[in-house]
C-alpha cells in the first residue's frame, strides 16, 4: 500500500487560498504526481464561508471553535488533537487568523507553512494593505513562509510583488495580491512536498 502524505488546511473565513490549492492539487493530480492530497480542512469558525467549498469538493472538515476553549492553550490542544488524526506531513496556513501557542508551533517544527498578504519582513500583523498605502509603498505583494513562534516570520519560501496604483484603496490592493496568494501558495507547497526546498 503507498503511503499517502496527509495536508491539513486551517482556515478562519473566505477560503480562497485554500480553493486556490485544493484545484492546484486537483489539476496537477497532486496524489500520482506527488503522492499527497489535502485530507481536511479546519476551521476556528463555525461559519467559515471556505467549509461549504471543502465539503463540496468531498474534503474532510471540522471546526474547532476557540470561543468553545478556556484558554488559548486549552484550544491550540483540541487543534492540534483534531490535526494529528490526519498525521499530516505539512499544516498549511490559509487566512487562519489566530496566534498560536509556542507548543502548537514546535509540535509542528517543520510542518507549519502560512501565507502573509505583505512583503514581510515589512508590515507583520493585521491591516497590511492600508499600512502599505499609508507608508506610501510603490509595490506591496504577499509572502509564504515557514512558521517560527514570532508572529510572521521564519524562513521565506516564496514571495509575490505587485504595484500599488495611485487611486488604490485597500480593498483594491487587497485583491490585487490576493490573485498572487493564489499562484505562489500551490507552488511552494507542491516544491516542499518535492523535498525542493
Ligand atoms: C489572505 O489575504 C491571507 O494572506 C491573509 O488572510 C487572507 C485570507 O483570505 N492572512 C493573514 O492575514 C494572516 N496573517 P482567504 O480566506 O480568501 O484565503
Amino acid at each position: 500500500m503507498i503511503c499517502m502524505k496527509n495536508l491539513v488546511i486551517l482556515i478562519s473565513g473566505g477560503g480562497s487560498n485554500m480553493a486556490a490549492i485544493l484545484k492546484a492539487a486537483q489539476t496537477q493530480r497532486w496524489v500520482d504526481t506527488l503522492g499527497a492530497q489535502v485530507a481536511a480542512v479546519i476551521s476556528n469558525r463555525p461559519d467559515a464561508k471556505g467549509l461549504e467549498l471543502a465539503k463540496a469538493q468531498g474534503v474532510a472538515t471540522a471546526v474547532v471553535n476557540h470561543l468553545s476553549y478556556p484558554s488559548r492553550d486549552a484550544f491550540d490542544q483540541a487543534l492540534m488533537d483534531s490535526i494529528d488524526t490526519h498525521n499530516p506531513v505539512l499544516v498549511v496556513l490559509a487566512g487562519f487568523m489566530r496566534i498560536l501557542t509556542p507548543g502548537f508551533v514546535s509540535h509542528y517544527d517543520g510542518r507549519l507553512v502560512n501565507i502573509h498578504p505583505s512583503l514581510l519582513p515589512a508590515f507583520t500583523g493585521l491591516h497590511t494593505h492600508q499600512r502599505a498605502l499609508d507608508a506610501a509603498c510603490k509595490f506591496a505583494g504577499a509572502t509564504v513562509h515557514r512558521v517560527t513562534a514570532e508572529l510572521d516570520h521564519g524562513p521565506i519560501l516564496e514571495q509575490a510583488v505587485v504595484p500599488v496604483l495611485p487611486d488604490d484603496d485597500a480593498d483594491d490592493l487587497a485583491a490585487r495580491v490576493l490573485t498572487q496568494e493564489h499562484l505562489i501558495y500551490p507552488r511552494a507547497i507542491a516544491k516542499l512536498l518535492r523535498g525542493a526546498v
